[in-house]
């Protein structure tokens, strides 16, 4: 089968198309014919070594798929079963990968393999942002950075359908359209303007509740000054770089603000919390509470690109592997 390896960290160039014997699943694994491929920045974080992954490896971490053979001792799934995940082992770019079944959960019928491979991995940390990490509450103001990206047009909707007063980032003209018909009430281009100055001209200053930041390097600093007192600043990528140092005096203690850098990782740790956390994503698209558009799809041997242009901001929205 093919599958994309990586052996080395670097730029889109190290992301190699090559054959690979499959094997077969241990007693708790089951094997996935993958049907299609969610590309996430997290990607580029394995692919460049910001996340080091032991090398020579797979990458991806979300797909759809069809279980084609199970292990000795599955408890939860049959071969035929459509199932997806969003978690380590490493390898979903890939026609076919092993997993253990504790990761996967059956796709409901009415969401298609495309949206099912954009919304588990993306769809669970919009889940436990507004539900967990900060619960969101009707009247609350969020501001959102990369509002038009995979996660964010996700998470801008949900937000939204909560009763939140949505205030969202974007880089360019082209994307404040697609942020506006994607949750956000209000969209500040800041590759222009100075999105503190724009958030306090719309809300005034010191107002924001919760900012969702994964922008990180480029935006911290600016968010911690749009938060109000006791506001909750959830830091939660690096697309622009890693925030790896807070000053506790000036970026917290000025305002009594609440902290947390938290991995989907964390808010899945047991399966329940896994399925739950699934099963309300499921509920929000079936029920309206937000809508998926998948904004570009590749096939493996155009990985290269497809990484390329999720670095070069080009994207619009999730974007799929189709094996
Ligand atoms: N902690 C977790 O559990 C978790 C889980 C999933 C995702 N994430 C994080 O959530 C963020 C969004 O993930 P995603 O997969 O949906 O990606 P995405 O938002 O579709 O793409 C990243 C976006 O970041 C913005 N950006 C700003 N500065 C950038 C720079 N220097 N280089 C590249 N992009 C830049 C771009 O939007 P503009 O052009 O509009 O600025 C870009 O489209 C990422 O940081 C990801 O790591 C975290």
């Amino acid at each position: 089968m093919k599958s994309i390896k990586i052996e080395k960290f670097g730029g889109p160039e190290v992301l190699t198309l090559k054959d690979a014997e499959i094997g077969k699943p241990g007693p708790k694994e089951v094997l996935i014919k993958n049907l299609s491929i969610g590309l996430n920045y997290i990607d580029v974080y394995h692919r460049t070594g910001l996340y080091p992954i032991p090398l020579p490896s797979g990458i991806g971490l979300e797909s759809c798929g069809i279980i084609e053979e199970v292990g000795s001792d599955i408890k939860f799934f049959k071969i035929g079963d459509r199932v997806t995940h969003a978690s380590m082992p490493i390898g979903a770019y890939s026609e076919k990968q092993i997993m253990p079944e504790e990761k996967l959960v059956i796709v409901p019928d009415g969401v298609s393999d495309e949206v099912a491979s954009c919304i588990t991995l993306k769809g669970i940390t919009a889940e436990y942002l507004i539900h967990r990490a900060y619960p969101l509450k009707k009247g609350d103001i969020v501001l959102y950075h990369a509002a038009a990206g995979g996660l964010g047009q996700i998470l801008c909707q949900w937000a939204n359908s909560l009763g939140a007063e949505v205030i969202g980032t974007v880089g360019s003209k082209s994307k404040e359209e697609i942020a506006k018909k994607n949750g956000c009430h209000h969209v500040i281009n800041y590759s222009e303007k100075d999105f503190v100055a724009e958030v306090e001209k719309i809300v005034g200053k010191n107002r924001i509740d919760v900012v969702y930041d994964g922008v990180g390097i480029k935006t911290f600093k600016g968010s911690i000054e749009t938060l109000k007192i006791r506001g909750m600043m959830v830091a939660f990528g690096n697309a622009s770089g890693y925030v790896d140092t807070i000053d506790v005096k000036k970026d917290i203690n000025t305002k009594g603000l609440f902290f947390t850098r938290p991995s989907i990782a964390h808010y899945t740790v047991k399966r329940e919390e896994l399925v739950e956390s699934a099963k309300k994503v499921f509920d929000a698209l079936l029920t309206n509470k937000f809508k998926v558009k998948v904004s570009k799809k590749y096939s493996l041997k155009d990985v290269t690109q497809a990484h390329k242009d999720l670095e070069a901001r080009l994207l619009t929205g999730p974007a799929v592997i189709i094996p």
